[in-house]
């Protein structure tokens, strides 16, 4: 069994969407599958001490062997579990198709917006019965806190594996599995859609509920199916570029942790984390 105290102090969540299934460089310290009112988590959650002596939970959305659709992830389970764990800071990596020329596949974005485009199938509130809650949602990253520690501390690494990471975007969330069509991506275009997932709702909406610090960090896999020189999406498309997306996501959470780890423990940081946040539901019933 797991002494109790490899569960104290997690303050930070890294969560892996497609390609990002483990992390690197840290310590092992214990695995657990918490039963929560809304079911388990996607996979056992892992508690990791990072070099700067922190712990930090790591779970990965879609489950060992990729088993949950993005329809499918237990994302209320999911939320409901590092919540418990005391978590304040949620770091999420997505794998996006770009609508954008200058996004290139392999391009990491910061999003700002999202666009939610699945269609209410998703169960999105913890508030579903007897106490009704209105988040504000109006910007649903923290991208003036863990999203400014992205930017500020992880580009030069991405220029150094020769990829562009961009601050700011759309980010719209549509229900999949099947990718968009050609109409489809180009209306999403003309509304100003930078990139596309199918994962971005409800996790957002769920960790602003659960007054959890929520930034995206968006890796391009490929170019939907808009542009007029490059293929159509397929999957043998985004799972080649799945792999160098993994290792750059690694090196992505490694530049940012020292940093968000001094702004989350209240040490000296130029950085604020969840700017309003806490406490802010007790105003949303
Ligand atoms: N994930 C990766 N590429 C995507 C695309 N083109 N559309 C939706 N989700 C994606």
């Amino acid at each position: 069994s797991v002494p109790p105290e490899a569960f104290r102090d997690v303050k930070i969540a890294i969560i892996g969407g497609t390609g990002l299934y483990q992390l690197d460089n840290v310590k092992h310290i214990a695995e657990f599958e918490p039963l929560t009112p809304w079911g388990y988590p996607s996979s056992p959650i892992h508690i990791v001490e990072t070099a700067g002596g922190h712990k930090v939970a790591f779970l990965a959305r879609h489950g060992r062997g990729h088993a949950y659709t993005p329809t499918s992830v237990p994302a209320q389970a999911n939320i409901a579990a590092l919540k418990h764990l005391g978590v304040e800071a949620i770091l999420a990596f997505s794998a996006v198709g770009s609508l954008r020329q200058e996004i290139k596949p392999r391009d990491f974005v910061i999003p700002d917006q999202i666009i939610d485009r699945t269609k209410g199938i998703r169960p999105s509130t913890f508030f579903e019965t007897g106490l009704v809650a209105h988040a504000m949602f109006a910007d649903p990253f923290d991208h003036t806190g863990i999203g400014q520690i992205v930017w500020n501390k992880a580009r030069d690494v991405m220029v150094g594996e020769g990829v562009q990471m961009h601050l700011g975007g759309t980010v719209i969330c549509m229900e999949g599995p099947a990718f968009s069509t050609r109409a489809e991506s180009n209306m999403y275009r003309s509304w100003g859609g930078s990139v596309i997932n199918m994962s971005a709702i409800p996790e957002a909406k769920l960790a602003r509920e659960a007054e959890i610090a929520y930034q995206m960090v968006c890796m391009s896999t490929d170019y939907d199916c808009w542009h007029e020189d490059e293929e159509a999406v397929t999957v043998e498309m985004v799972v080649g570029n799945l792999k160098a997306n993994g290792g750059n996501a690694r090196r992505v959470v490694e530049a940012v942790l020292p940093e968000l780890e001094k702004a989350v423990w209240g040490r000296e940081s130029a950085y604020t984390i969840g700017k309003g946040l806490k406490g802010s539901m007790k105003f949303a019933c």
